[in-house]
Parts: structure tokens; C-alpha cells; sequence
């Protein structure tokens, strides 16, 4: 049953879908574009919100705590290290959370690292507060680890906070627990505060387990704002929903207040449908969600083994692959070229850093119909080249 929720988008549906990454485009072109996925979303949300408005809930709810004292004690049970509800801040999606660390943590001047290949927002914000993103590479050739002797050669006086995704977008790596460790160190010797990007956490490969770098030590934990969410895992972008972990008192203090005016709570009916995803009762759901992109990761595999030219590490974790395309051709060309001849779009590697050249970023979250189709396609348009 749960096949249908995961696999039975069309072509010609998804072109007629209220959904940017279809929006987009013209003709009759695949996009495999932004991670917004091609599945159907759960009953059990929809009828939540459906709850809300017909109980008439639209008044002011800021008095409600109970689903940040569910988000607690979700943390403290998954993610090992304990919540309580003052330290949950709910925001309209992760990259809000991203933002308040920014303006907590930084003054106009100082530096903030980012990963280079990196989901580029990240960036983009820093500079937006006027700080200064300092890239931290992370090499294909290393498997995209996290080399913590490299970063401690870019942390300076004026580095006041470490971006860490994990899982990683764009290169689908989950960090080990020894990475983490590695950056934790870094961090407490200098005393960075470390806005950790979790909001994948629940979109892991084989048996993988995802880690909270907050739940290492106390030490780290006290300097670090974790940021988890619900549009990757439930398909909800839209509902600009994620809450924000803090348990350093005075942080979380601070962080209220950069959010207050600008970043305000998320709306009742998001938060009606947030009791339900932070719950126990979708177990189905993620049970089927990781069934399905585990037979098209393995479709994606077998293709890559066809197409001499193109390499991948194994994805490991979000729903995205940043393949190499070894053609003669920047990553932005390629974009362009798979457009024209094979009318599929890919996100050309260079939008998240000058270690994305010659790679393409991909989103598999869609059905094995849509999948095979785009294949074909490209497989006719690259041995052209
Ligand atoms: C790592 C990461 N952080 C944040 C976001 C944005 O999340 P939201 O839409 O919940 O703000 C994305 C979206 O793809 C992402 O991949």
C-alpha cells in the first residue's frame, strides 16, 4: 500500500503540480532539481490540518508549549542528550534556525565556516550578516570525510561559528561519529558556537544511525544550536515547520531574541501537523520512505555502472547524488546540455562551491517510472558526446 504514497507519480501529472521544481520548467523537461520529492503526503498530516481549521484554530497559541515539549523529549530520547521544553525554539522551517546562529553568534567582520562543496543558502546567509564564509573543503577523493586538520588550519581569532550539515547536501555523506568528534574538539579548544544542520537525520542508508554532535559531550552540547525539521523526511516543505534546540540557557535567551519580529513562530496549522510528524504513529511512513529510496538509489547504481564516464560514492544519506561527469564540459554546460538534448534538468556541482565542478547535483526522491524515463534519456543524450 505504502508503494502508492512513494511511487506513482507520472510525468503528466507532476507537470500540472503546484510544486516549484515543475513550475519551473517548460516543455516537457524532468526536473531532478530542488529536494521537494514527487511522493504523496501522509493521511495522518492532512487530517490533522483538516482538525485544525475545522476546530476553528487560528487565534495566537504561543501559550501552547506542548509540541515543544514533544520536540524534548523526542531529542532526548533519539538524539541523546537531554531537552527540556524552554530549550525548543519552533521555527518556520531550518533555514530560520540558521539565520538566528548567525546573528547569536557573530558580530559584522567575523568569520563563519562553511563546507565547500555546501547547500549554498548556508553561505548566503553568512554573507547576508555581512560575516565572512570561510570554506572548509571537503574532497570527492576522500569521500567527502571531514578532515579536521584542515579546518583547524582555517580556524582564526574571528571564527565564531562552524556550519555542520549532517547528513550532507550536496554529497549525501552521513558524518561519522569520529568526524563529529574531530569538529567538537575544534570547537571547545576555541570556543565556536556550531549550528548543526540535522534536518536530514531521518533520511539514512543501509543501518546507518545518525548522531547529534550535541550529544558527544557537554562541553560541545553547551556551544551548539541544533536545527531539525520535517520537509525532507514528510515532504512538507511548504509548511515551514523545524524546531531549534538549544540547551545553554543564555543561547537560547539570545536566540529568542534575534528571532523575535522577523522569525516568528510557525502557523497553527503547521504546528497541528508537527504533533503528528514528531509522534510515534508514522513509523509506517519512514518504514516505506526507506524501502522506496533504497530501490532507486540501487536503479541510479546499476545506471552508474553502465555510464563509464559518470562516478559516485554510495549515497549514504538525504535523497540527493552529486555524481562526477567526466565529459569535456564545465558542470554548467552539462546542466545546459542535458536540458536541451536530454530534457531532464540537474543542478550543475559549481551552485554549491568551486569543488562542485564537473558534478551534477540529483534528486532521487521520485518514482521508479520517472527515474527510468530520465535515465534513458540522458544515457541517448551523453553517448552522443
Ligand atoms: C541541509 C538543508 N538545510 C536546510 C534546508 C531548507 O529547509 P527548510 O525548507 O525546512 O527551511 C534544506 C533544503 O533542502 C537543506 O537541504
Amino acid at each position: 500500500m505504502s508503494d502508492w504514497f512513494f511511487n506513482s507519480a507520472t510525468i503528466e501529472e507532476r507537470a500540472k503540480a503546484h510544486n516549484d521544481r515543475w513550475l519551473r520548467e517548460e516543455g516537457d523537461v524532468i526536473p531532478l532539481t530542488v529536494a521537494d520529492p514527487d511522493f504523496h503526503v501522509a493521511p495522518e498530516i492532512k487530517r490533522a490540518i483538516i482538525n485544525a481549521v475545522l476546530n476553528d484554530d487560528f487565534g495566537y497559541t504561543m501559550a501552547d508549549t506542548s509540541l515543544e515539549e514533544k520536540c524534548a523529549e523526542k531529542i532526548s530520547q533519539v538524539n541523546g542528550f537531554p531537552a527540556k521544553t524552554e530549550d525548543i525554539h519552533l521555527t518556520n522551517g531550518v533555514l530560520p534556525g540558521v539565520s538566528i546562529a548567525v546573528r547569536h553568534a557573530c558580530q559584522e567582520g567575523d568569520e563563519v565556516i562553511v563546507n565547500d562543496p555546501m547547500y549554498y543558502p548556508f553561505t548566503m546567509l553568512s554573507e547576508l550578516h555581512n560575516t565572512k564564509p570561510v570554506k572548509w573543503d571537503l574532497q570527492y577523493e576522500e569521500g567527502y570525510r571531514f578532515d579536521t586538520e584542515r579546518l583547524k588550519e582555517i580556524v582564526t581569532p574571528k571564527t565564531k561559528l562552524i556550519y555542520v550539515c549532517n547528513p550532507h547536501n550536496p554529497t549525501g555523506r552521513v558524518t561519522t561519529k569520529e568526524e563529529l568528534k574531530g569538529v567538537a574538539d575544534v570547537a571547545v579548544d576555541n570556543n565556536i558556537t556550531v549550528m548543526s544542520d540535522e534536518l536530514w537525520e531521518d533520511v539514512v542508508f543501509d543501518d546507518r544511525k545518525h548522531v547529534s554532535i550535541a550529544s558527544l559531550n557537554p562541553e560541545i552540547e553547551r556551544l551548539t544550536m541544533t536545527q531539525y525539521g520535517f520537509s525532507k523526511a514528510y515532504n512538507v516543505a511548504g509548511l515551514r515547520l523545524g524546531y531549534l534546540c538549544v540547551t545553554d540557557e543564555e543561547t537560547m535567551k539570545s536566540a529568542k531574541k534575534q528571532a523575535f519580529g522577523g522569525i516568528m513562530i510557525p502557523t497553527n496549522l503547521a504546528k497541528a501537523a508537527g504533533h503528528v510528524m514528531i509522534g510515534d504513529e508514522m513509523e509506517w511512513w519512514h518504514r516505506g520512505l526507506k524501502a522506496h529510496l533504497h530501490k532507486i538509489r540501487g536503479i541510479f547504481e546499476e545506471w552508474f555502472e553502465g555510464m563509464p564516464r559518470i562516478s559516485s560514492p554510495k549515497l549514504e544519506g538525504t535523497y540527493l547524488m552529486f555524481p562526477k561527469f567526466d565529459y569535456d564540459m564545465t558542470s554548467e554546460k552539462m546542466e545546459e546540455y542535458l536540458v536541451e538534448k536530454a530534457k531532464v534538468r540537474l543542478e550543475h556541482g559549481t551552485i554549491f562551491g568551486e569543488l562542485g565542478e564537473g558534478h551534477q547535483r540529483i534528486l532521487i526522491a521520485t518514482s521508479e517510472e520517472i527515474v527510468n524515463e530520465a535515465l534513458e534519456r540522458m544515457e541517448k543524450a551523453l553517448n552522443e558526446l
